[in-house]
C-alpha cells in the first residue's frame, strides 16, 4: 500500500547488501519503494568478448574501485549542478553487519575472511580499516533524505581498526573459530600515514549513530546471518 505521507522512493542496487537493508528500513519508516533491477543474461555465447582494456585497467582491485567511485560521484555532482538538482551523497567507510540478501555480500565476506579460516585475506592489503554498521549507513541516508538543509557530501564512518587489532579482537570474542594472530604493529610499517575520517558534518545535522564503534555488533550480526543461511 502506498504511503501518502512519506511518498515514494526509488532505490537502485536493491538486490545488494546496502540496498536491500535500505529498502527494509524505508518501508518501516512508511515510505513506498520502487527498485531498479538489472537483467542478467542467462547465456553467454561465442559472440561475447571480455573487455581487455577494462581487465588491464582493473587488475588492482582497490585502486580500480576507488577510481570508479571517485569519478562517479564527481560526475553525479557535476550533473546535479548543471541540471539544478539537489544532490546529497553519503560516503560510507567499510560497511559491515547483518544482511538480508540470500547470499553473504562480498564486502561482509571479506570482513569475515578470518572467521571463515581464509587467513587475513583481502583485509591484509587494507591494514587500516575504517568501518560502519549497515544500519547506521541506511539510517543516515533516510535521515539526510528527509532533512531539508542537507547538502553535498557526508562521510559516514563509526570507527577504525587495524588488521592486527582485528585479529586479536576476533580470537578473543570467537574462540570457536581458528583466527590467525597477526603480530605486526602499525608502528613497524614505515611510510604509512592514515587520515582519520571526520563525521562532524553528519553529526552537526543532528544524526545519531546507533552502533558507534561497535565492532562486536557488526560481527555478531554478520556471523548470525551466516549461520542462519548455513554458511558457517
Ligand atoms: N559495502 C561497503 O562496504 C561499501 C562502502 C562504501 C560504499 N559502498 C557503495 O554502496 C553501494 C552498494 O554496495 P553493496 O555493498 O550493497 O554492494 P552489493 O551488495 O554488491 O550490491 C550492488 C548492487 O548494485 C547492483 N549493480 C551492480 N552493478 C550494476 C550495474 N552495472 N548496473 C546496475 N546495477 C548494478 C547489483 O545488482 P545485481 O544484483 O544485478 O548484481 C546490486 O543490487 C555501492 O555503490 C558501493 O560502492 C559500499
Amino acid at each position: 500500500m502506498e504511503s501518502k505521507e512519506m511518498g515514494r522512493v526509488c532505490v537502485t542496487g536493491g538486490t545488494g547488501f546496502v540496498g536491500s537493508w535500505l529498502i527494509m528500513r524505508l518501508l518501516q519508516h512508511g515510505y513506498s519503494v520502487n527498485m531498479t533491477i538489472r537483467s542478467h543474461p542467462d547465456i553467454v555465447d561465442e559472440s561475447s568478448w571480455s573487455d581487455v582494456d577494462f581487465i588491464k585497467f582493473a587488475k588492482p582491485l582497490l585502486p580500480c574501485y576507488s577510481t570508479c567511485k571517485t569519478l562517479t560521484e564527481k560526475a553525479a555532482i557535476e550533473f546535479a549542478a548543471k541540471n539544478r538538482l539537489h544532490l546529497v551523497s553519503v560516503a560510507a567507510s567499510w560497511i559491515h553487519g547483518p544482511f538480508i540478501t540470500p547470499h553473504c555480500p562480498f564486502t561482509v565476506r571479506i570482513f569475515l575472511d578470518m572467521i571463515f579460516g581464509n587467513g587475513e585475506g583481502v583485509l591484509e592489503q587494507q591494514k587500516y580499516i575504517p568501518f560502519v554498521h549497515v544500519d547506521d549507513v541506511v539510517n543516515a541516508q533516510i535521515f539526510l533524505f528527509a532533512h531539508t538543509n542537507a547538502n553535498g557530501r557526508y562521510i559516514c564512518s563509526s570507527g577504525e581498526t587495524t588488521i592486527y587489532e582485528l585479529s586479536k579482537f576476533l580470537s578473543a570474542r570467537y574462540p570457536q573459530y581458528q583466527i590467525p594472530i597477526i603480530e605486526s604493529s602499525m608502528e613497524g610499517i614505515s611510510g604509512l600515514k592514515y587520515p582519520t575520517l571526520s563525521v562532524k558534518k553528519l553529526l552537526d545535522t543532528g544524526f545519531k549513530f546507533k552502533y558507534y564503534g561497535q565492532l562486536e555488533e557488526m560481527y555478531d550480526g554478520a556471523i548470525e546471518c551466516c549461520k542462519i543461511r548455513g554458511l558457517l
